[in-house]
């Protein structure tokens, strides 16, 4: 059995004081207890954020970070910064930062590895523009983003990370997928780790992201292979974060 694992991605949004009020009010619900819940916070929210959940069982995310340890890269963050302020997880090549920083297959790769290397999990996203869903590629390129993404990754490390399905259409858009198609192209995604990785694939952890809300979670949830979700917009409000996790 595959844990889910209901993500939470503020992107840049909330202060250190407007992440800790959310956070409190997170807190003062009960949370479904057999998911994995994670708070992937901005940089500067990462300290406090962290004591703020300490003793809960709430995880917490980077957003990206660098693949070096260290050196001369201006406005970068490294791994072994991030692995002292005890992040568990980092998310790595959203489309966004495919999208408006220009980071490459190549660049999630090196990414991956050095997220593993220094135990952080990674938390890879892939997904198909709408141009490629309307030319009838989006599994020719979802599936290139996964054979680069992982490229090099030993199958001791596979069950430690988790990918996500985020189509860019379907992103702060109120589109969503509908439940079949995006567990249809998580079926696939979990084909293609198996062409990869053999059996492992029954035991990675693959998400949807995309305008996941309150009305829309348990539909999804209730697929055969979407084991959560990484959640943006509906992630910022605690009511609405709290139903997810409670789906
Ligand atoms: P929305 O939930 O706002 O569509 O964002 C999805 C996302 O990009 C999560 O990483």
């Amino acid at each position: 059995m595959r844990t889910p694992i209901i993500a939470g991605n503020w992107k840049m949004n909330k202060t250190i004081e407007e992440g800790l009020d959310l956070v409190e009010a997170i807190k003062g619900h009960t949370l479904n207890e057999k998911v994995e819940v994670v708070l992937c916070v901005p940089f500067t929210d990462i300290k406090p954020i962290k004591e703020s959940i300490e003793g809960t069982a709430i995880k917490l995310g980077a957003q990206n970070m660098h693949w070096e340890d260290a050196g001369a890269y201006t406005g970068e963050i490294s791994p072994p910064m991030l692995k002292e302020l005890g992040v568990d997880y980092v998310i790595l090549g959203h489309s966004e930062r495919r999208q408006y920083f220009n980071e490459s297959d190549e660049d999630v790769n090196k990414k991956m590895k050095s997220a593993i290397n220094h135990g952080i999990r990674p938390i890879i996203c892939v997904g198909e523009s709408l141009e490629e869903r309307e030319g009838q590629r989006e599994k020719e390129v979802v599936k290139a983003q996964i054979i680069k993404g992982f490229e090099g990754i030993d199958s001791k490390d596979i069950e430690k990370t988790v990918i996500a399905y985020e189509p860019i259409w379907a992103i702060g858009t109120g589109k969503t997928a509908s439940a079949e198609d995006a567990n249809d192209m998580i079926a696939f995604i979990r084909d293609t780790i198996g062409e990869l990785y053999g059996d492992l694939k029954d035991k990675i952890r693959i998400q949807y992201g995309g305008s996941v809300k309150p009305n829309n979670i348990s539909e999804l949830m209730n697929q055969s292979d979407i084991d959560g979700a990484l959640v943006g917009g509906a992630s910022l409000n605690a009511d609405d974060f709290v139903k997810l996790i409670n789906y």
